[in-house]
This record gives C-alpha cells, sequence and structure tokens, in this order.
C-alpha cells in the first residue's frame, strides 16, 4: 500500500490517535470538512445516549503546517470527552485503592468480548471491549476525511446511503450521484426514498421498544474515478479485492456487494456484462451499463464504483441473550453496554470515508509522486494518453 496507517485508542480512553503515512506535500487541508464527516458519523437515527456525550473535532499534530500537508506523517488525535468519568477506569498507571465496578465478566454474544478475553488472557472483559467498541471508526473517518480532501483534487466525489434496515428496502432503481448525495443528506436514516425512511425509523422505534436492535444495508459510490486504479497483476493489488476488505473491516459487517452482486448469480451473462462503446465527444471507452460497480480484473473501468455492506443488528441487546459468567461458568445475562439500536447510517459514513483512504493510496500508486505538483502532472499525462490511445493501428 502507498498509504500506509495505524489507529490507537480505547472506547472510554482519553482519545483516540491515527498517524497516516504517504500522503505527499502540499495537499491543501481544511480541518473543518475532517470535522463535518465526524460530525456525520454520530448523526442518525437510533444511535444511543454516548453520541449526546462526544462531539467530536480532529487534532493535527504533525505533518500539516498552514493547512498544507508536509509529505511527513500526519499524526491526528480526537478527544473522548466521557473519558472525564472513566479516568480511574482507564488509568495507565495503578490507582491506589482502586476497584472497578465495571468489570464485565458476562460476555456479549455477537462481540469480541469472550474470544479476546480468552486470546489475550482477560478476567476483565472490558479489556477488550474498549479496543472493539467501533468508537475507533471516529479516528478512522477522521484519516478518510483528509484523503477524501486529496482524492478531491482529482475530481473523484464520493457519497454513501442506506439501501435497507431491519428488512425495509428502497424502491427499485437509484436516480444519479448527485440526486442521491443531496437527498441521503436530508434523511434521519440516510435513505433516499422518503416512504422507506419512515418504515425504517418506525422499525428502529419497535426494536428499541423490544430491547432489541436492527441491521441493513448501506451503499457507497465513487464518481470520478479514472480507468485503470488497482491491477490484475497481484491478488493484493486487486482494487475491488482491496475495498472490500476495507467495508468489511467496519465493526458489525458480515457481507459486500459490488456493482450487481450477489444478484448476477441468479442471472445470464447477457444479462450481468456491461456492453462497451466508444463515446467520441469524451475520448473515452464506457460501458453501457455499470453491473460490474466499477470493476474489471481489479481494475476501475472509469464507471462509478457502486459497493455496498451488510450490517447485522447492534450485538448489545437491552433486554441481554445467554451468556455464562466466565468465572463461576453459571448461566447468566450477557453484559450491558450503553449501545446504539441501529448504527447503519452511521456505518454508511464510516464506510463512505474510510474507502476514501483506499482510492487515494490507488491513485498514489498509479501516478507516483512526492508533491501535489508531481503527482497531478503525472495524472495529467495519463489523462491525455487516455484520450489519445488507441493510434490507427498498423495495415
Ligand atoms: C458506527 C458503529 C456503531 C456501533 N455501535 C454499537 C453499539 O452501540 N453497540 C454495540 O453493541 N455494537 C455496536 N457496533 C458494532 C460492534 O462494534 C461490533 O459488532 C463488535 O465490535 C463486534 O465486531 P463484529 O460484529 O465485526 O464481529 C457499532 C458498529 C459501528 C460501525
Amino acid at each position: 500500500m502507498t498509504l500506509r496507517y495505524f489507529t490507537a485508542g480505547e472506547s472510554h480512553g482519553p482519545g483516540l490517535t491515527a498517524i497516516l503515512e504517504g500522503m505527499p506535500s502540499h495537499v491543501p487541508l481544511n480541518l473543518s470538512q475532517i470535522n463535518q464527516q465526524l460530525a456525520r458519523r454520530q448523526q442518525g437515527y437510533g444511535r444511543g445516549d454516548r453520541m449526546k456525550i462526544e462531539s467530536d473535532s480532529v487534532r493535527i499534530t504533525s505533518g500539516v503546517r498552514h493547512g498544507k500537508t508536509l509529505g511527513s506523517p500526519i499524526a491526528l488525535w480526537i478527544e473522548n470527552k466521557d473519558h472525564a468519568a472513566w479516568a480511574d477506569e482507564m488509568s495507565p498507571v495503578a490507582v491506589r485503592g482502586f476497584q472497578s465496578k465495571r468489570c464485565i465478566f458476562y460476555p456479549r454474544p455477537g462481540h469480541a468480548d469472550l474470544n479476546g478475553g480468552l486470546k489475550y488472557d482477560h478476567t476483565d472483559l472490558r479489556n477488550v471491549l474498549e479496543r472493539a467498541s467501533a468508537r475507533e471508526t471516529a479516528v478512522r473517518v477522521a484519516v478518510g476525511a483528509l484523503c477524501l480532501q486529496f482524492i478531491s483534487t482529482f475530481n473523484v466525489s464520493v457519497t454513501a446511503h442506506v439501501i435497507q434496515i431491519g428488512g425495509v428496502g428502497i424502491s427499485k432503481g437509484r436516480p444519479d450521484f448527485s440526486v442521491i448525495n443531496q437527498k441521503q443528506q436530508k434523511s434521519p436514516v440516510r435513505c433516499i426514498d422518503d416512504a422507506a425512511s419512515k418504515k425504517m425509523m418506525a422499525v428502529i422505534d419497535k426494536a428499541k421498544k423490544a430491547g432489541d436492535s436492527v441491521g441493513g444495508i448501506f451503499e457507497v459510490i465513487f464518481s470520478g474515478i479514472p480507468t485503470g486504479l488497482g491491477s490484475h497483476v497481484q491478488a493484493d493489488r486487486k482494487l475491488d479485492a482491496i475495498m472490500a476488505r476495507t467495508v468489511m473491516s467496519i465493526q458489525a459487517v458480515k457481507g459486500v456487494e459490488i456493482g450487481m452482486g450477489f444478484l448476477a448469480a441468479e442471472l445470464l451473462g447477457s444479462k450481468v456484462h456491461d456492453g462497451i462503446y466508444y463515446d467520441r465527444k469524451n475520448k473515452k471507452f464506457r460501458r453501457r451499463t455499470n453491473n460490474a460497480g466499477g470493476f474489471e480484473g481489479g481494475m476501475t473501468t472509469g464507471e462509478n464504483i457502486v459497493i455496498r455492506g451488510v450490517m447485522k443488528p447492534i450485538s448489545t441487546l437491552l433486554k441481554p441473550l445467554e451468556s455464562v459468567d466466565v468465572h463461576t461458568k453459571k448461566t447468566c445475562r450477557a453484559s450491558v453496554e450503553r449501545s446504539d439500536i441501529c448504527a447503519v447510517p452511521a456505518a454508511a459514513v464510516v464506510a463512505e470515508n474510510i474507502l476514501c483512504i483506499d482510492v487515494a493510496s490507488a491513485i498514489l500508486e498509479k501516478f507516483g509522486g512526492d508533491s501535489l505538483k508531481e503527482v497531478l502532472k503525472n495524472y495529467g499525462a495519463y489523462c491525455k494518453y487516455l484520450s489519445t490511445c488507441y493510434p490507427a493501428r498498423h495495415k
């Protein structure tokens, strides 16, 4: 990968940290645009009370000067406001006389609690929960939002919307990119279909009342993607595979689809594959349809990238499922933490942003360069090449 990043931080620790390496110099950065993405992640009908405590904003402590990247590693920090109430609980140094009242001994089905506890030999499963929590996605979104500003320089845009919650789906067919982008902003569940939006909210209310939770499906779309990002030559360079892994890395995502996805298994090839034509006006090879979701052979076709993630229902239930006291081995009810009922709209924002890291990385792999000017020069030369190929065949 051309871009590398790591995150660190516990859910109730002092804050979340990320280091991003490989971003070229002179990329203009707007901090408030990163904060806007963090705010979007915190919204969405069905989220719990934690999001009322946190109002995330990012601090950049390295790699950026006077609004432009330096080419050095970029360090980001987001404070956990809730930490104030957890200072002793999460203290990195021993606190004399402290006895935790927040130990977790009853693992929650669907969480990392039990596996992580056994693997890392933790008797208090909180030591697992704190890192496994999707609170971590806040700082990943910050990294992604930064990459979004880089890829915007290449006229790449991204949007995301929710297409299903708890079995309620949007009507078939999609308007174009800009309509989706506008409409998703107006819905509390980021759904472009008003009638479905209302039904989705009703499903969330019903689950909440029953002490239950719901999942769903979100869709991310990139437009303005150049042809030929990624590569067919090596498994770990296939951009569709890289992006599928990124979606799967989001907590609670259990499935990924690209383009037509699973539906393709039911149809004839003639109904699936996208015919090719030459757009003489724009001097571009195009596809008649985009069932492939913007990828063929692990490379971008130049059509929109369309990728979906399936999110399981939230695992923490107010009416908890069966579990076991890990010490006594007696049957009990699972622990309950403050929790969302539905986080599909938030997961859509997470996916939208963190997929920008992959696209930024692929752009850097294809065009190279240590300064933005150098990358743009290489990109310009490639665009020119694309608009002139192929020259007339020799007789
Ligand atoms: C944005 C977002 C918010 C989430 N909020 C919660 C939550 O409040 N409660 C919960 O139990 N799980 C929540 N999850 C899901 C868990 O983090 C996830 O199920 C858990 O870490 C186990 O990982 P796995 O489901 O991928 O196996 C959330 C996930 C995302 C993406």
